[in-house]
């Protein structure tokens, strides 16, 4: 089956649907050889994601897998993925990793596999995108793709403020690390003292790091708590609560992170980076 042809024959003069997805293809093939995916399936479902992308709901929904329309029916921007990962079967195609790419090229989903990701960052930063981030993205996936995928997830939440894709993008280990970056660049900016990271992210079900510091004077101590109160209002990080356990250790609740600033001695007494030392991070 020739994919381009059948998009010609559905599309016939209107070029720019066809640009697109040439320009997906062009990408995810490109992508596929490098990363190691299969340059043929990246093909296949690059010409074909967009197959049904203007037609009606109605038709889509007649087009979906019932599981599909349960689970993703308040998500009608997804239909036309969705719709052509299932109707593809009709072409002759049973991959499931092709499936998979076209059905999810909009919506996403957890545990992605490469190709899935290919093909959403590529439909995202193709080389005929002019939206915001779509050249930085089509950049950085040559040289480093995990990053390039992250960064889709972030732009696409930035542009559609959907729950869904920034769940995706904390799933990714996109907002932890970002999160987690802010924190420190704060912590570190008031000059205190002996700053530690610890990832729990494997060990703990409440929260996945805890960053220590000392301060060595209340100014410090209360600079940070007003830095991140800031960035809390700025909507970059998000403080759930902020304990002033006995004036000399301060513990932020940031969800994922637990910040603890010791001041005095305090620290060395509570002894906690003895209890998280195996977990401790690189810098
Ligand atoms: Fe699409
Ligand atoms: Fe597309």
């Amino acid at each position: 089956m020739d994919f381009l042809e059948l998009l010609k024959e559905k599309y016939g003069s209107e070029t720019n649907r066809i640009t697109h997805s040439i320009g997906v293809r062009d990408l995810a093939v490109e992508l596929a050889k490098k990363l190691g995916a299969d340059p043929k399936k990246a093909e296949i479902a690059a010409l074909f994601h967009d197959y049904y992308r203007y037609d009606d709901n109605d038709t889509l929904i007649s087009y979906m897998d019932k599981n599909d329309y349960d689970k993703y029916m308040d998500m009608p921007w997804g239909y036309h993925g969705l719709a052509a990962g299932n109707k593809i079967k009709e072409f002759g195609i049973t991959d499931s990793d092709i499936i998979n790419a076209i059905k999810y090229h909009t919506v996403g989903r957890i545990n992605m596999s490469l190709l899935e990701k290919i093909i959403y960052v590529s439909d995202f930063a193709e080389v005929n995108r002019t939206h915001e981030g779509s050249k930085e993205v089509r950049e950085l996936a040559l040289k480093d793709f995990d990053k390039a995928f992250l960064l889709t997830l972030e732009y696409t939440y930035k542009h559609t403020l959907d729950k869904n894709v920034l769940e995706l993008f904390k799933y990714y280990g996109g907002l932890n690390m970002n999160e987690l970056d802010l924190v420190i660049n704060e912590i570190d900016k008031l000059n205190m003292e002996n700053i530690k990271s610890y990832n729990l992210a494997s060990k703990s079900p409440l929260f996945d790091y805890v960053v220590i510091a000392s301060a060595t004077n209340d100014r410090q101590a209360n600079a940070i708590i007003k830095n991140l109160r800031e960035l809390d209002g700025e909507g970059k990080i998000s403080i759930k609560g902020i304990e002033d356990k006995d004036y000399s250790w301060i513990l932020i609740d940031l969800t994922d992170i637990i910040v603890h600033i010791f001041t005095g001695e305090s620290r060395a007494y509570y002894g906690l980076d003895e209890i998280y030392s195996q977990y401790l991070m690189e810098k």
